[in-house]
C-alpha cells in the first residue's frame, strides 16, 4: 500500500515536469489543478495517515518537493507570459497596410556616366576598363609624356610610395593605351572611371573625380569625324539648348589637340567640359599600330562636371558626402 502512494507521488513529479504549457490559458488549468485549493497534491497528502510511521518523514519531503516544482514552474511560465510576445502579439492588427519599402536612389554621377555610356553606345562605342593603380608607361610615358616633360606637371599626381612606378592613375587617357596595346584597329571604345589627383579640396576640386574618355582607331579618321561625334554628343546630352565651341589647346598625347566649350544658348559665358585631339603618332607607334596606316581621335571629358552642370550643383563635394538628403533627390531617375 504505502509502495503504491510512493509510486503515485513520483509519477506526479513526472507530470509536472513534463506538462506542455503553451499559453496563459493552459497555465491557470495548470495552477488550478496543482496548486488551487483542491488540488491533488493536497488529496496525496491527505493519504499520509496511510503511510507506515517510519516512513511518513520522507513521504512528507516527496510530496514538498512535488508541491515545490509545481509552484516553480507555475512562477517562471507566468513571467514569461506576462512579459513575454504574447501579449504583444495580441495588439498587431494584421488588417493594417504594410510599411512602405524605402526605395534606394542613384548617385548622380552613375545616372550622368549611364546616360553617357548610353549614348555613345547607340553610334558603336563599347566600355572599356582599366586599373586605377597605374604604372608610370600607361599614365605618362605611353601617352608621349616621358620623364622630365614638363606636361608631367600639368596634373599632380599621387605616386606610390613604396614603388615609384605606380601612381593613382591622373586620367582615363591611361585606358587608351591599354586597348591600344591589346587589341588591332578598328577601336572604338570609351572609358569611364574614377581618377585621382592631389588637389587642395574646394568647392571645384576634388582630390578623386570621374572622367569618360574616348578612342576612336580606324583608317582614315580625321578630325571632322571628332567634331561630328563631339556634335552628336552635344546635343543629345544637353538637348538643343546649349551652344559649343572647339578652341585649340595642348596636351601631349594629341595633335591637334583641342578643348570644347558650352554655354547656355543666349548667355555669355563658356564652360570648359572636355579635351580631345587627333591621337598623336608618337603614341600609336608606343601602343603597336602603324600611324601611317592608321589614324584616330580621343576625347577625355569629367562626369562630375557635366552632372554640376545638368542638376544645378554648386559644390562638387556634395557627390562625395553620402548625405542622405541630397542624394534623396535623384529619386526615380535612371
Ligand atoms: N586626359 C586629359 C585630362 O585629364 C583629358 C583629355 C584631353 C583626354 C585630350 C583626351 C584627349 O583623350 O584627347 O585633362
Amino acid at each position: 500500500m504505502s509502495n503504491d502512494i510512493f509510486l503515485q507521488v513520483k509519477q506526479l513529479l513526472t507530470d509536472i515536469e513534463s506538462a506542455a504549457i503553451p499559453d496563459a490559458a493552459a497555465l491557470e488549468q495548470f495552477r488550478i489543478k496543482y496548486l488551487g485549493s483542491k488540488n491533488i497534491v493536497k488529496d496525496l497528502f491527505a493519504k499520509i495517515k496511510d503511510v507506515p510511521n517510519e516512513q511518513k518523514k520522507e513521504f512528507g519531503q516527496q510530496i514538498n518537493a512535488v508541491k515545490l516544482s509545481a509552484e516553480e514552474k507555475y512562477n517562471s511560465l507566468k513571467e514569461k507570459f506576462e512579459s513575454g510576445s504574447t501579449s504583444k502579439a495580441a495588439d498587431i492588427d494584421l488588417t493594417l497596410p504594410g510599411y512602405p519599402l524605402e526605395l534606394g536612389s542613384r548617385h548622380p554621377i552613375s545616372i550622368v556616366r549611364k546616360r553617357l555610356i548610353d549614348l555613345f553606345g547607340r553610334i558603336g562605342f563599347t566600355v572599356a576598363e582599366g586599373p586605377e593603380i597605374e604604372d608610370d608607361w600607361h599614365n605618362f610615358t605611353a601617352l608621349n609624356t616621358p620623364e622630365d616633360h614638363p606636361a608631367r606637371d600639368m596634373t599632380d599626381t599621387f605616386y606610390i610610395q613604396q614603388n615609384p612606378d605606380l601612381v593613382l592613375r591622373s586620367q582615363t587617357s591611361t585606358v587608351q593605351v591599354r586597348v591600344m596595346e591589346t587589341q588591332k584597329p578598328p577601336i572604338r571604345i570609351i572609358a569611364p572611371g574614377r581618377v585621382y589627383r592631389n588637389e587642395t579640396i574646394t568647392y571645384k576640386h576634388h582630390v578623386f573625380f570621374h572622367q569618360l574618355e574616348g578612342l576612336y582607331i580606324d583608317k582614315g579618321v580625321s578630325f571632322a569625324d571628332l567634331q561630328q561625334t563631339l556634335n552628336y554628343f552635344i546635343v543629345e546630352f544637353f538637348g538643343d539648348n546649349f551652344e559649343s565651341r572647339l578652341r585649340p589647346s595642348y596636351f601631349p598625347f594629341t595633335v591637334p589637340s583641342a578643348e570644347m566649350d558650352i554655354r547656355p544658348k543666349g548667355t555669355d559665358k563658356w564652360m570648359e567640359i572636355l579635351g580631345c585631339g587627333m591621337v598623336h603618332p608618337k603614341v600609336l607607334e608606343n601602343c603597336g599600330i602603324n600611324p601611317d596606316e592608321y589614324t584616330g581621335y580621343a576625347f577625355g571629358m569629367g562626369i562630375d562636371r557635366l552632372a554640376k552642370l545638368i542638376y544645378n550643383i554648386p559644390d562638387l563635394r556634395l557627390f562625395f558626402e553620402n548625405d542622405v538628403r541630397f542624394l534623396k533627390q535623384f529619386e526615380g531617375e535612371v
